[in-house]
């Protein structure tokens, strides 16, 4: 399976923050917004990623993640000339998919907690279909929601729906056997100009080959939309790393972990980094990580 971020948008919600930069480079707390969902793919076991961006911001992430040797993976980069809806993901990287299946998740989503690893790997081992997640939130109505009758099966996915008929929304993050190429083709704009995910989902759903999981309430997907929900990620992040002493989305320590890169390899990215980050690398380096 092949990885897309999208990690494409004016952001115009943080004004000024992001005027002149990309969101997904900002920092929550200590890393680049974009480690977090980069790190949801790899721990579903996606060495091959495709990152999709302006043509003013690509440059940046090219330039922070490299061809993605250092972390035993390999980066492709794409530009998305104008924000056309996140299937549009799926045109754009066409030639990058080819025959493969995909997950796309988007720059900004963050998740984090615990058997999260285990239900990426069996996302990511679908041959046919697709499988999508839903989470409760307080108020869905800013997202693709989950209707279900009254036995839990799927009736529908609605977006930013005024009434949302659940409060499961459907998270950024999204795994598709190849089909998912000519679904996107085929999916009609919606009315805001944009080729919906949501459209997509519901052609799999229509042909019966969509599977939805449920995230239960021990677990974190965070926003980044405003300032404030910014904050709270980085708090977020901030505290579970100074409480336990283990990193959230330390894409360097997955890649170790994971049998990616050497041990020597992981040290010579830890002796550029002067920093606590740096320092967690060599701890991490030394074994002394669970
Ligand atoms: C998009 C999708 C929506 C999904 C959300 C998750 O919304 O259209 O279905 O729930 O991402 O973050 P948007 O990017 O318009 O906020």
């Amino acid at each position: 399976m092949k990885g897309i971020i999208l990690a494409g948008g004016t952001a115009t919600r943080l004004f000024p923050a992001t005027q002149a930069i990309s969101k997904q480079i900002l920092p929550v707390y200590d890393k680049p917004m974009i480690y977090y969902p980069l790190s949801t793919l790899m721990l579903a076991g996606i060495r091959e990623v495709l990152v999709i961006s302006t043509p003013r911001d690509l440059p940046q992430f090219r330039e922070l993640l490299g061809d993605g040797s250092a972390l035993g993976m390999r980066f492709e980069y794409s530009v998305q000339d104008k924000p056309r809806g996140l299937a549009d993901a799926f045109l754009v990287g066409e030639a990058f998919i080819a025959k493969d299946s995909v997950a796309l998740v988007l720059g900004d989503n963050i998740f984090y907690g615990q058997g999260f690893s285990a239900m990426l790997e069996r996302a990511a081992s679908l041959v046919t279909g697709a499988t999508i997640f839903g989470y409760p939130v307080k108020d869905a109505r800013a997202y693709g929601v989950v209707e279900f009758d009254a036995s839990g099966k799927v009736l529908s996915i609605e977006e930013k729906p005024a009434n949302p008929k659940s409060n499961y929304a459907v998270p950024g993050l999204y795994f598709y056997d190849r089909e998912v190429v000519e679904i996107a083709r085929s999916v009609k704009p919606s009315a805001r100009g944009e080729i919906e995910i949501t459209s997509v989902n519901n052609e799999y759903l229509r042909r019966k080959a969509l599977q939805v999981e449920l995230f239960g309430r021990g677990f974190a997907w965070l926003d980044t939309g405003n300032p404030g929900d910014l904050l709270e990620a980085a708090n977020f992040v901030e505290t579970v790393q100074r409480r336990q002493g283990l990193y959230i989305a330390c894409i360097e320590e997955i890649a170790f972990h994971k049998g990616w890169i050497d041990r020597a390899r992981l040290l010579s990215t830890a002796s550029t980094m002067k920093t606590e980050y740096g320092e967690y690398l060599s701890f991490i380096a030394e074994n002394k990580g669970p």
